[in-house]
């Protein structure tokens, strides 16, 4: 990685640690898992679902893309508070190897994650971060060829393979299910993945009449809301 984007993401991600140790608990009302277990800062994804009432619309969070589960607890936790009738899914192939891309300075997906993992096992780590999630249904696969038991879907996170290939095949699999007024989230739009981001931008050109709208936060989260029917 390029030295001045290196220091710059390190004194992004220790003030976001600063201000999650803070703040965390009276926002959400759980504490927080260990920081290095959440890449993207799923913070942000659970202010939008509270904003959104999420939680009381008819269906489930799927997330694709776990990593080390740190995210993935904090959807369960906040599910867990707030709908403990519903499930979180989440899809992971739990090998380092099998994302072939890389991002725009030439970092390989492999790499970023083999430097996070310093040599643990992911699975083993997720399971261990996941362990208090009750209401967690961890499907280990290929998002591409996975069978989601979810009916009906009121949040779903993209963050797997970020191959165009499969961000659309990612997005398929939950705008199918995604009840109306529910959001579908991305990580990497606007950022260092310039592919993911004209996917994403394919996509929405290409189901426009289905969506009420669309916005980027942070950055490099992005939201679409699907229309009511
Ligand atoms: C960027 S990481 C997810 C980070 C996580 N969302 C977070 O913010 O902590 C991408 C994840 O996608 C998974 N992945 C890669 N290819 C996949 C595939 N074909 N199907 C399912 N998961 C995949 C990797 O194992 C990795 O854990």
């Amino acid at each position: 990685m390029n030295p001045a984007l290196a220091i710059l993401r390190k004194i992004v991600l220790s003030a976001r640690r600063f201000r999650t140790a803070i703040t965390f608990k009276a926002r959400f009302g759980f504490d927080p898992p260990p920081h290095w277990s959440d890449l993207s800062g799923y913070e942000s994804l659970l202010s939008v679902i509270l904003k959104n009432r999420l939680c009381e619309l008819e269906g489930d969070f799927v997330e694709i893309g776990a990593f080390l589960g740190g995210g993935t607890y904090k959807l369960c936790k906040l599910l867990q508070i707030r709908a403990p009738a519903k499930k979180v899914y989440s899809i992971d192939i739990f090998a380092a190897s099998t994302d072939r891309t890389a991002c725009a300075l030439g970092d390989t997906m492999e790499s970023i994650y083999r430097k996070a993992l310093r040599g643990r096992d992911q699975l083993s780590v997720f399971r261990e971060v996941t362990r208090d999630c009750g209401n967690l249904i961890c499907i280990v696969g290929d998002s591409a060829r996975v069978e989601l038991p979810a009916k009906k879907i009121s949040f779903g996170y993209v963050d797997g393979n970020h191959d165009p290939a499969y961000v659309r095949g990612d997005f398929s699999l939950i705008w199918s299910r995604l009840t109306p007024g529910g959001i579908i989230a991305f990580d990497d739009y606007g950022f260092d993945l310039p592919d993911v981001t004209r996917t994403i931008d394919d996509i929405v050109k290409e189901h426009g009449t289905q969506i009420a709208r669309t916005w980027k936060k942070g950055w490099k989260t992005f939201f679409i809301q699907k229309a009511a029917s």
